[in-house]
């Protein structure tokens, strides 16, 4: 979704706001553009397209000059996505950028046209910059007019903010959509995520909803919506610049697929205590786990994935009814919580509206609430009542790996945890689940050295697919359901995921020839039963791609094609099985001469609903 820079320092803005935009090309965006103050006057430059347009644009029409300026990667919500509809927006004496809805603008647009304003665009964008003008016209304090417009305003919103009198001067604003404070030595930044300014600087503040920043060359003040001055907790990122650079791979995808050994251990060794789980420093005590009812996961996408997965552990060791929910159904579908359940929100950015909300709705039914997040500092892992970060680091490509494998890692020792206190493993069986899991980050690493060539040769077979099924039982079905969202992400492949027992009814009328079928079948008590279903789609011409163990015997006739993963603690399997499932994708995206990291239509934090 949108991306908001803002920068008041030294050097020269035009550029610093082009390379922080860079650094937020991940979240998925159609526009772009920039206000800067060039001598004491804001100057907009923005265009449809990439950044690489407006660069162009700017190297023919001139690039605004000065040491200030506000930025914006814009995905279109209100209005297409048009050199005109796109950010920065201006009131007379206002120029602004944003990233959120405004659900009432329509009603704030009419009052102000009933005030003889005239708009230029489409956005819920230029309404907010016309309100502001609005209010500063006859309040003439900035900071006063930004706290009674958003006084006005309904939805989210982050605000990247110049006044024509102010210059050299940046003010901020948000609402439910993300913003921090870079803060570095005579130069200070807004963004909507650390990695834009990592460059710059390790070091920045998290604003809070309503809260204004105002920030100059050698300061940043932040005040209430009482315009009184808040006193601010610097926080320093911990990672460094490679983290949010390629460093020599041609995709970010599969760097972060490379990098999911080092997540894993880094999410799994500070838990773990005297060869057992701890999450007592997450909030998580052994007697509050005794005390759950029904145990709710509720997520997007593949972060929901990885509750799936999550499902089946829990459920299997720790015998508890663990139901998993799509955000956007469950916010909807007046669930049945309350106290005594757990509510499990997981999610990559912290950020998504629909996991926000439903974490929101679960808190005001009195269910207890744990967040599995990566971002640090996000809404989600902030508003939880009990919380597990996940160490990814960074997740720039749009398709989630890393993030979902420790995503993965975190369900697991939650699961473990769980069984322990309920009493349904002993310490033995615990302390053994708990070594398998501190081996996973090796394994992984050798399942990306042994899978990568097999991998690229089936994704060959793959490119000219129409539409392909992915099949599974029990973990491996839950699995499947993340392989097939990878490849239709990014490889633009149809692609359906179907528990295996399923197929006879109905699915099954869709095999022939054309449509390959990806069969996991790596759970030896399901293993026949999968191999049976796999001989119904052989027998109707299907050509199959079957990912098993290494030490399974596969006879020749059942698969066109076996991808065999290291043997390994079954329930841990999914841990190992996901990387070919991802390389798969991945190869499949590259051969097909896709943009692997930015798929077209997606954006990697989905802050509206
Ligand atoms: C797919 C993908 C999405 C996200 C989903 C939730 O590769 O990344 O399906 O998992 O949009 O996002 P988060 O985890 O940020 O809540």
């Amino acid at each position: 979704m949108c991306g908001i820079v803002g920068y008041v320092g030294h050097r020269d803005a035009s550029d610093v706001l082009v390379s922080a935009l860079t650094r937020l090309e991940y979240r998925g965006y159609d526009s772009a553009g920039i206000a800067v103050f060039e001598d004491g006057v804001i100057n907009v430059a923005k265009s449809k397209g990439k950044l690489k347009d407006l660069v162009e644009k700017m190297d023919k029409e001139g690039k605004p000059k000065g040491v200030a300026g506000i930025g914006h990667t814009r995905w279109a919500t209100h209005g297409e996505p048009s050199d005109i509809n796109s950010h920065p927006h201006s009131g007379a004496r206002v120029t602004l950028v944003h990233n959120g809805i405004i659900e009432n603008y329509k009603e704030l647009k009419e009052f102000l046209i009933k005030d003889g304003r005239r708009f230029l665009s489409d956005t819920d964008t230029e309404v907010v910059a016309q309100l502001l003008d609005h209010y500063y016209n006859y309040i003439s304090d900035p900071i006063k007019a930004i706290i009674r417009t958003t006084q006005d305003l309904r939805g989210s919103f982050a605000l990247g903010i110049v006044f024509e009198n102010y210059p050299d001067t940046v003010f901020a604003v948000r609402r439910e959509s993300p913003l921090i404070i870079g803060v570095g030595k005579d130069e200070n930044f807004i963004a909507s995520d650390v990695p834009a300014i990592i460059k710059y600087t390790k070091d920045y503040y998290l604003l809070e909803h309503d809260e204004v920043a105002v920030l100059s060359a050698d300061g940043v003040k932040v005040y209430d919506t009482h315009y009184q001055p808040v006193v601010k907790t610097l926080k320093t990122a911990d990672w460094d610049v490679d983290a949010v650079g390629k460093c020599g791979y041609p995709h970010y995808m599969i760097k972060e697929i490379n990098e999911q050994p080092t997540a894993i251990r880094n999410t799994v060794t500070p838990r773990v205590k005297d060869g057992m789980p701890n999450l007592e420093e997450c909030n998580i005590t052994p007697e509050a786990l005794r005390k759950i009812r029904n145990i709710f996961i509720v997520a997007c996408g593949t972060a929901m994935h990885s509750g799936m997965v999550g499902k089946y552990v829990m459920e299997n060791i720790a015998r508890t009814h663990v139901t998993v929910d799509i955000a956007s159904e469950f916010r909807y579908r007046d669930p049945i919580i309350g106290k005594g359940d757990l509510i499990i929100i997981v999610s990559q950015s912290g950020e998504t509206a629909d996991s926000l909300a439903a974490m929101r709705l679960a808190k005001q039914k009195g269910a207890q609430t744990l967040a599995i997040v990566n971002a640090m500092g996000s809404t989600i892992a902030r508003e939880a009542d009990m919380l597990i970060y996940t160490h990814a680091g960074p997740e720039i490509s749009v398709a989630s790996t890393k993030a979902y494998m420790v995503q993965l890692a975190v369900m697991y020792l939650f699961a473990f945890e769980l069984a322990f206190a309920k009493g349904t493993i002993d310490e033995e069986k615990y302390k053994y689940y708990t070594s398998k899991l501190l081996e996973t980050p090796d394994m992984v690493q050798r399942t990306i050295e042994s899978t990568t060539e097999i991998a690229q040769k089936i994704s060959t077979q793959l490119i000219t697919a129409d539409s392909l099924l992915y099949i599974g039982r029990g973990l491996d079905y839950a699995l499947s359901m993340e392989g097939s969202l990878k490849l239709k992400e990014i490889s633009y492949i149809h692609s359906e995921s179907y528990a295996a027992g399923e197929l006879k009814h109905g699915t099954i009328s869709l095999i022939t020839q054309e449509m390959p079928v990806i069969a996991v079948a790596t759970q030896s008590a399901l293993y026949e039963k999968t191999v049976s279903n796999i001989k119904e789609v052989k027998a109707r011409g299907a050509k199959v791609i079957m990912i098993c163990k290494e030490s399974d015997d596969v006879p020749g006739d059942v698969a066109d094609c076996v991808l065999k993963v290291l043997d390994f603690e079954e329930i841990l399997l999914p841990m190992l099985v996901c990387v070919p499932l991802q390389l798969i994708a991945y190869y499949t995206a590259v051969q097909r001469g896709n943009d692997v990291d930015q798929p077209r239509n997606l954006a990697k934090s989905v802050t509206v609903e």
